[in-house]
């Protein structure tokens, strides 16, 4: 989970869609709204990028985050935008809240679950999830499967650089580290470093230290029962393809609240 606070979170906010050149799951996910219908809770819905498209299709979708800086992005009019319904953003840590209705479906895009990192704050967000969902509401996790080749590969090999221009004409420097991981609890320990150089030669220098954990097929699966579900379908992709042996990778299970 991220931990940044004041200017940290602002920037670290203010530069997560330029940075994340993640696309190719937003049609998966409104596809899946538009077969399903609303209204959606998205846990973790961060600055939006998953949130807008699901409400451009006419659908009604609440967002909840825990980082209070990308859900003020996530307010920001979008152009062009003429839903029928505005999304509607909350603050809220997805292991307790309580929101004044009950959802067709809830959502856990970009791996949103493997923030949290142990399994009693995961069990406490699904049974949270469980109470806010209708009687035969359903719950769409996107877990990724790391490789057993990438888990041997030696953190320090793991760093990843993007250097990309900021709105204000900034050069900023993204570099992404593996600390370390820790085998036993199944977790990784990160840090996003932020080099900002703006135009008139003054310097930033960010660091957001932060952990995620992952999962296996079978633990996703024995953990929705555990809380409450049963699975109805899973998939190794954003284009609905089977999970199979040529997919460690990402895993897409969607569960239906048993009664
Ligand atoms: C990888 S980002 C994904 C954001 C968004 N779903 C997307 O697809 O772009 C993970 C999000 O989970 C949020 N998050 C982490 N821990 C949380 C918690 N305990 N409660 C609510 N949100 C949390 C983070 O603030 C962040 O916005």
């Amino acid at each position: 989970m991220f931990t940044a606070e004041g200017l940290t979170a602002r920037r670290d906010a203010e530069y997560y869609d330029l940075f994340t050149d993640w696309r190719h799951d937003i049609d998966f996910y409104t596809r899946i709204a538009l077969q399903h219908g609303g209204p959606i809770l998205e846990l973790g819905c961060g600055t939006g990028r998953i949130t807008h498209p699901i409400a451009a299709t006419g659908i009604e979708i609440d967002g909840i985050d825990i980082a209070a800086e990308r859900l003020q992005i996530a307010r920001r009019p979008h152009t062009g935008a003429r839903y029928q319904a505005s999304p509607r953003f909350c603050t809220a840590d997805m292991r307790r809240f309580t929101l004044d209705r009950t959802y067709g479906l809830a959502i856990f895009p970009f791996r949103v679950l493997q923030e949290l990192t142990t399994t009693r704050d995961k069990i406490d967000c699904l049974q949270c999830v469980h109470t806010h969902l209708d009687h035969d509401g359903l719950v769409l996790i996107d877990n990724y499967c790391p490789s057993i080749s990438y888990l041997a590969t030696d953190p320090a090999r793991c760093t990843t650089r993007t250097e990309k221009s900021g709105p204000h004409g900034e050069r900023i420097l993204r570099t992404q580290h593996v600390i370390s991981r820790d085998y036993a609890n199944q977790t990784q320990q990160l840090q996003v470093v932020y080099d900002i150089t703006h135009p008139d030669g003054s310097t930033e220098h960010l660091v957001i230290p932060y952990e995620t954990s992952y999962m296996f097929r079978f633990e996703v699966e024995h953990l929705l029962a555990r809380c409450g579900f049963t699975i109805t379908q899973l998939w190794g992709g954003y284009d609905f393809e089977p999970f199979d042996n040529n997919a460690p990778g990402e895993l897409i299970v969607l569960a239906r609240r048993a009664a």
